[in-house]
C-alpha cells in the first residue's frame, strides 16, 4: 500500500467510484447478508409466553411453543443460526449448578424440540453456569471464590449434555482456564467429534451486559463482579494470547465480545490469526441503539446496518445480534 504511487488530482478523482449505486455496489469491500447473522433468543417455561425484557425494549422471553414459531419465521428470513439462552426461575438456581447438565432442563428440552421441528436451523448453546447459578456467576463459587478446576468439570458435563440433546455449536462463555480442551476431549471421548466449539476467547468484563443479566435474572445475584475471570478492558495483547490458546486447545471459531467498542480487537485478531471470528453485539449495545431510535434521538434505523457492517469490515464472518430478524427482514425488502 505504502509503495503504491497514486496519481494526483485532477487525474485521481476517487469520487468517480462513488458516483452512483451501481458502481458503489460493484466496488464495495464487505457485505452484510442474513447468513452472517446469529439470533440470540431468551427462552422460558410456560405456554404462550412472550414476556418483555425491561432493559431491552423489543426483546422478549419466549416459552418454547412461541419460540418455535419465532425461530421458524427467522429461518424463513434466512437466519440459520440461533443462540438459545434459558431463563431459569431464581428459586430453582443452586450453588452446585447441577440443573446445567440435567437432560430435561429448559435449554435441553428446547434443543430437542427445535431440532425435531425445525431441523434446518443450527443451534448454539452457551456453556457457562450463570443461568443456573445461585450466585449468578459463570463458574462454581466456593467461599466467595470462583473455583476454576471445579468449574471446568461442571462445564464439560453441561457441554456434553447439550451436545447429546442436539446442540450444533457449543459456545463456552465462562472464561475459565482450560475449558476448551476439557470440553473438546469430553466431546471426542463421547463420539461428538462433529460438535463445533465457538470459544468466547476475548470476553471482557463489561458494563454492556446489563440487559442480558436482567433477562436471566442473574444481575442481582452476582456477588462482586466478573473481573476475576472476564478480561480487563485496558488490555489488547492479552486478547491475542487468549485466541492463540483457544486455537491450540481446539476452538473451531473464536468470539470477541462485546462488539462495537472492541472492533480494534477484532481487527488485530483478524490480522494475526487464520480462524473464523464472530462477535456479539451485546444487550447494552442493542439497548443504546434501540433507545436512541425509539426516542427519536436518531431518526433512522440505518445505524443498525452501519454498526453491523463495521463488524464485517473489521473481519468478522458472523455477528450475534438481537436485531437479526429485523435486519434479515429489511435485507429481503
Ligand atoms: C454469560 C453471558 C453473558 C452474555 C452472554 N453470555 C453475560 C455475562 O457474562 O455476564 C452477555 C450477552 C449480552 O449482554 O447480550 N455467560
Amino acid at each position: 500500500m505504502t509503495n503504491t504511487k497514486f496519481p494526483q488530482f485532477p487525474e485521481f478523482r476517487p469520487r468517480r467510484l462513488r458516483q452512483n449505486k451501481n458502481i458503489r455496489d460493484l466496488v464495495h469491500e464487505s457485505s452484510l447478508n442474513a447468513s452472517d447473522l446469529i439470533w440470540p433468543l431468551f427462552i422460558c417455561e410456560g405456554k404462550g409466553v412472550k414476556d418483555p425484557i425491561t432493559m431491552m425494549p423489543g426483546v422478549f422471553r419466549y416459552s418454547l411453543d412461541v419460540a418455535l414459531k419465532e425461530i421458524e419465521a427467522a429461518a424463513n428470513l434466512g437466519i440459520k443460526f440461533m443462540a438459545l439462552f434459558p431463563c431459569i426461575p431464581n428459586e430453582d438456581k443452586t450453588a452446585d449448578c447441577s440443573i446445567a447438565w440435567d437432560p430435561e432442563n429448559l435449554a435441553n428440552r428446547a434443543l430437542k424440540l427445535i431440532k425435531q421441528e425445525i431441523p434446518e436451523v443450527s443451534l448454539i448453546l452457551d456453556v457457562a453456569l450463570d443461568p443456573y447459578n445461585l450466585h449468578g456467576h459463570d463458574g462454581i463459587v466456593v467461599d466467595d471464590e470462583i473455583v476454576n478446576d471445579l468449574s471446568i468439570d461442571a462445564l464439560a458435563r453441561q457441554a456434553l449434555v447439550h451436545a447429546q440433546c442436539g446442540a450444533d455449536i457449543l459456545a463456552p462463555s465462562d472464561m475459565m482456564d482450560g475449558r476448551i480442551s476439557k470440553i473438546r476431549k469430553t466431546l471426542d471421548a463421547n463420539n461428538f467429534s462433529k460438535t463445533m466449539i465457538l470459544s468466547y476467547s476475548a470476553k471482557y468484563a463489561s458494563a454492556f451486559y446489563e440487559g442480558f443479566r436482567d433477562a436471566l435474572g442473574s444481575g442481582q445475584l452476582i456477588i462482586k463482579d466478573k473481573k476475576s475471570y472476564q478480561m480487563d478492558y485496558r488490555n489488547s495483547d492479552e486478547a491475542l494470547r487468549m485466541v492463540q490458546r483457544d486455537i491450540h486447545e481446539g476452538a473451531d471459531m473464536v468470539m470477541i465480545k462485546p462488539g462495537l467498542v472492541y472492533l480494534d480487537i477484532i481487527q488485530r485478531v483478524k490480522d494475526n490469526f487464520n480462524i473464523p471470528i464472530l462477535s456479539y453485539q451485546v444487550s447494552g449495545e442493542y439497548a443504546m441503539i434501540k433507545g436512541a431510535i425509539d426516542s427519536n434521538l436518531l431518526s433512522s434505523d440505518q445505524i443498525i446496518f452501519e454498526t453491523l457492517q463495521a463488524f464485517k469490515r473489521a473481519g468478522c464472518c458472523g455477528i450475534l445480534t438481537y436485531f437479526a430478524p429485523y435486519v434479515a427482514k429489511s435485507l429481503q425488502g
